[in-house]
């Protein structure tokens, strides 16, 4: 097959807030216990922190945590997480039915994401919790001293506050799984009023304002339309989420990037029809502060148990295709997706693996993201792309390849990024850059198998990695590519 990719440098989409390739640790399973911190183990600092895990972070170049839920925080008390280990109580978490010793809490959670050379954003418990519990816990947070919560954090060995910038008014607040869900109308009176707190708190926060769980909730849209409706002087983001798991059909599933953009333009239609409702000037920005392929079906629940192994999704080559063509979406709309997450970040649904005890594992879909969050940096440009559709059982039919381009102008800098979504065609794609002067080719790597389902294991760690391909370092305007059947492809050009 024959396709043809033209960008022009006139054609700029959005320059890329770089929290666009943030990640998740909630307290679910082993993401927190046995993954980012175990005290017991050899790697672990003198935090318990294991050096290993925030290794393996570090190098995924993520600049923004969300943090600590998840469904978890509809049903937590932050307070129970802060001052001396011996004190704080075990909880039953109403969230994953798991124990809850709370030997992590938002100060360990500062420290660690620190060391991982990111930064937090904090969800607020706006299920069983309070506007004036989530003000609380800004003031043990931001405020520098002098009143009651700040001179806690104080007491506590924080001298120091925080300052976490961006907090999230609850999590799916929609759902009737969510501890304390609420319907629309309360749930958008509740989040106004913790947003006028949480600004008094600190006049330099951003916040975010759940969106619907999915586009597959009866009350979507209508329930951004109303959470909008009510939040929209308060709040600067609109969050939505997405999962996608594969269910038989292969065409389907690589289509997930086309549905998310789908659903990315559904939400932003929603927040400009309420943006001119309120005659505002403000654009309301977007939030994919969850999404990632999650095999929930296959999810086994086991009650109160600490640190539970569940959600452990082991991810196959296909998987880590699904991840690159998303994250072509998420950065092609970053005019509007100013901040993204990719849920989660360790053990639960999550790129890194670890084993109690033992090593740490890169799942395949470690792989695409890292590639774009180190090398899809300054602007996004426009993709104008010229390729054979294929026909997909569930959305009709969707372009064989989603494409993403990126230009540094700093370091001139440009990095192209394919997913070739064809399960029996190698594709030759002449790439047009226009207007960015010659540039050289400088590395191509590609992500591809005969196995789809292929994945890694402590047996064989690197049985599906990005392998390099020989470039010829040719200069110019136009380069011909040959995209693999069923591949991702990265090249960089100087
Ligand atoms: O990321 C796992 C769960 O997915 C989160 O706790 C919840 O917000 C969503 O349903």
């Amino acid at each position: 097959k024959q396709a043809k990719c033209i960008v022009n440098k006139h054609f700029k989409i959005a320059d890329i807030d770089r929290r666009i390739y943030g990640s998740f640790i909630e307290h679910m399973g082993r993401a927190v216990y046995t993954g980012i911190y175990e005290p017991e183990h050899a790697m672990a600092d003198e935090q318990g922190f294991r050096q290993d895990v925030l290794k393996a972070v570090r190098d995924l170049n993520v600049p923004i945590v969300r943090y600590p839920g998840g469904n978890f925080v509809s049903g937590y008390d932050w307070k129970d997480g802060i001052g001396p280990k011996t004190d704080r109580p075990k909880r039953l978490d109403y969230a994953w039915l798991a124990i809850e010793t709370n030997q992590f809490g938002i100060n360990e959670f500062a420290d660690w994401v620190k060391k991982a050379h990111s930064e937090g954003m904090i969800a607020v418990n706006l299920g069983t919790g309070t506007p004036q519990e989530a003000g609380y816990l800004a003031e043990y947070c931001n405020v520098p001293s002098g009143t009651y919560w700040s001179d806690k954090r104080r007491e506590h060995g924080y001298e120091q506050p925080h300052c976490f910038q961006v907090w999230c008014l609850g999590n799916e607040m929609d759902g009737s799984w969510q501890t304390g869900g609420l319907s629309a109308e309360d749930y958008a009176k509740k989040a106004r009023e913790t947003a006028k707190i949480l600004k008094w708190v600190d006049p330099s926060v951003e916040l975010v304002a759940c969106g619907s769980s999915s586009k597959e909730m009866a009350t979507f849209p209508d329930w951004d339309r109303t959470v909008l409706e009510t939040c929209y002087p308060y709040i600067d983001y609109i969050s939505l989420h997405r999962y996608y798991e594969y269910e038989g059909n292969t065409a389907n599933f690589l289509a997930a990037f086309y549905d998310l953009d789908n659903l990315i333009h559904t939400l932003k239609a929603t927040a400009d029809y309420v943006k001119a409702k309120h005659r505002s000037d403000k654009v309301m920005m977007l939030s994919l502060d969850e999404w990632n392929v999650w095999y929930i079906k296959h999810m086994d629940i086991k009650r109160w148990q600490w640190a539970p192994a569940i959600a452990e999704d082991v991810y196959s080559l296909m998987d880590a295709l699904v991840v690159g063509g998303l994250l072509t979406t998420i950065v092609n709309n970053a005019d509007r997706v100013k901040m993204a997450c990719l849920a989660q970040l360790v053990n639960a649904l999550a790129p890194i693996h670890t084993a109690v005890d033992g090593g740490v594992l890169k799942h395949t879909t470690y792989y695409p993201f890292q590639q774009v969050s180190r090398y899809a940096r300054g602007g996004v440009f426009k993709s104008m792309l010229l390729c054979d559709d294929i026909d997909t059982p569930k959305y009709g039919r969707v372009p064989g390849l989603a494409t993403l381009s990126t230009f540094d102008e700093v370091n001139r800098t440009f990095a192209f990024f394919v997913l070739n979504t064809n399960l029996d065609d190698e594709v030759e794609l002449v790439l047009q850059l226009e207007q960015f002067g010659d540039l050289q080719m400088l590395e191509q790597q590609v992500l591809m198998g005969d196995e789809l389902l292929a994945v890694n294991s402590f047996d064989a760690p690197e049985q599906v990695i990005p392998r390099a391909k020989m470039v010829s370092g040719e200069i110019g305007q136009e380069f011909t590519i040959t995209l693999a059947k069923a591949s991702w492809t990265m090249i960089r050009f100087e």
